[in-house]
């Protein structure tokens, strides 16, 4: 029963779409655990650019069994913009499978959202203003509407009524907005689950028995590990857990399911939003960087924050996921730049080295990083496909990643394209 869970090892963004697509290749089923269309996963394949938020992001090979697990959170008209998007390029999602218990993004969480965050005014999270947060809140209140439920008129009526019924307080605003409208809003959704039925089902037996038969299971992560609700940069983090433990309860597998944890991280960093960041760079290099590296949302193309790699979070990113193997994405962007450099531990505000990533949200914010400097590299490395095509400099840049975090570097990515990247070793993913 091999399986592979693929996680973001910093703040989102950082390729997992692509590596998703990359080792979908040798999997049976691809499978979202959590977070919602608060995520954007690029593909470039033949040219052709695909951005999925909902999707998992093995639906490029046709029938590919790609299945929305119970821990994601679906806005159906999101999900059904992004069916008839693929259908319009002629791609088949007839493969889509979409868990009868996962919850759903209601148009009063948008509005919760974004009025949230209006309240917070300075503090704001920078939140995707997708419902995100508030449709989690709502899951945990047990006040939640779950997919199945759009299958039963009166039961998807009675369940809108109590949900919206507490908030009203909160869409005082709102009070003449159509979108809250009950009944409009339960035939809204009557609709979207009439056209999403074919395709819903229960995906913990449908996981369950790929695995049993054999097959290769990849479980797709969103967001990022500092982005996590209990480990992250709270409280500035997602209101899912995108850490590989969150596979088991998003999915309905047990621990000893899941055989290898990748981790996607890029060679430098980026956060989009608001919140600590140690290695953020306000100057002409991380300028650079944003450019060379396109870093504008893919959800909300908002730029990018951009900054050196951060070892001493990756490390933190490693241990909690247990990562088996990494994935460093866009060492291409770094060409031209000379010298480099990695964060290896941070400066308290009150002069104290720290090797481990802080609990404390005031020693985080007063951290300054120590760096190590490395010699940078000239070349585009755009059509390197071996270790050995890479600049010498390069490569050692990969060395120190590995030997600074434990976690062997299996591929790397040296552009946008599905065939820009650079297998490390087996490619096989059972021959770890
Ligand atoms: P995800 O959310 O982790 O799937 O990542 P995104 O798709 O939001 O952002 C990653 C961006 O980097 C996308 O535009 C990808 O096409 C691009 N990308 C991925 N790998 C590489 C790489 O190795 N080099 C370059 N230059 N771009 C890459
Ligand atoms: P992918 O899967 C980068 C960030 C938002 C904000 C915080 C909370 O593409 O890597 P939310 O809408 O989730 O309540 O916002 O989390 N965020 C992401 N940043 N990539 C993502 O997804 C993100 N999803 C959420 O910018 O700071
Ligand atoms: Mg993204």
């Amino acid at each position: 029963m091999p399986s592979t869970v693929i996680v973001g090892a910093q703040w989102g963004d950082e390729g997992k779409g692509k590596v998703t697509d990359l080792l979908a290749e040798q999997a049976g089923v691809v499978v979202r655990f959590q977070g919602g269309n608060n995520a954007g996963h690029t593909i470039i394949q033949n040219g052709e650019t695909y951005k999925f938020h909902l999707i998992p992001s093995g639906i490029l090979y046709p029938g590919k069994a790609c299945v929305i697990g119970n821990g994601v959170v679906i806005d159906p008209g999101v999900l059904i913009s992004e069916l008839d998007g693929l259908r319009r390029r002629g791609i088949d999602a007839s493969s889509l499978r979409i868990s009868a218990n996962a919850h759903l993004i209601m148009p009063y969480h948008v509005l919760l959202d974004t009025a949230g965050e209006a309240r917070l005014g300075k503090l704001q999270i920078g939140t995707t203003k997708r419902g995100i947060g508030p449709c989690y809140a709502d899951k945990s209140a047990r006040l939640g509407i779950r997919v199945q439920d759009l299958l039963d008129p009166k039961i998807l009526r009675k369940k809108i009524m109590a949900a919206m019924e507490p908030k009203k307080q909160a869409l005082r605003p709102f009070a003449r907005d159509p979108r809250l409208d009950l009944h409009a809003m339960t035939e809204e959704y009557l609709r979207y689950g009439h056209r999403l039925e074919p395709h819903i089902t229960d995906t913990v037996h449908l996981v369950w028995e790929a695995l049993d038969a054999g097959e290769h299971v990849i479980f797709e992560g969103a967001q990022g590990t500092l982005l996590d609700l209990d480990h992250g940069t709270y409280p500035f983090v997602t209101s899912s857990n995108p850490v590989a433990g969150a596979a088991c309860v998003g999915a309905g597998i047990g621990p000893a399911d899941i055989d290898e944890v990748w981790g996607v991280a890029k060679a430098y960093s980026t956060r989009v939003g608001a919140g600590p960041f140690p290695t953020e760079l306000d100057d002409d290099t991380g300028a650079l960087i944003r450019e060379r590296g396109g870093e504008r949302g893919t959800t909300t193309g908002r730029d990018r924050r951009t900054g050196w790699l951060d070892l001493v979070a990756l490390r933190y990113a490693v241990r909690l996921n247990r990562l088996t193997a990494l994935a460093i994405t866009k060492l291409d962007v770094l060409a031209g730049i000379d010298p480099l450099r990695v964060a290896v531990a941070y400066r308290s505000s009150e002069g104290a080295t720290l090797d481990r990533f802080p609990y404390h949200q005031s020693i985080l914010h007063g951290a300054a990083p120590i760096y190590e400097e490395l010699p940078g590299f000239d070349e585009e490395i755009g059509d390197c496909r071996t270790v050995a095509d890479l600049p010498a400099a390069a490569r050692d840049f990969l060395d120190f990643i590995a030997d600074g975090t434990g976690v062997p570097v299996r591929l790397i990515g040296v552009g946008p394209g599905r065939d820009q990247v650079i297998w490390s070793g087996a490619r096989e993913l059972r021959a770890a």
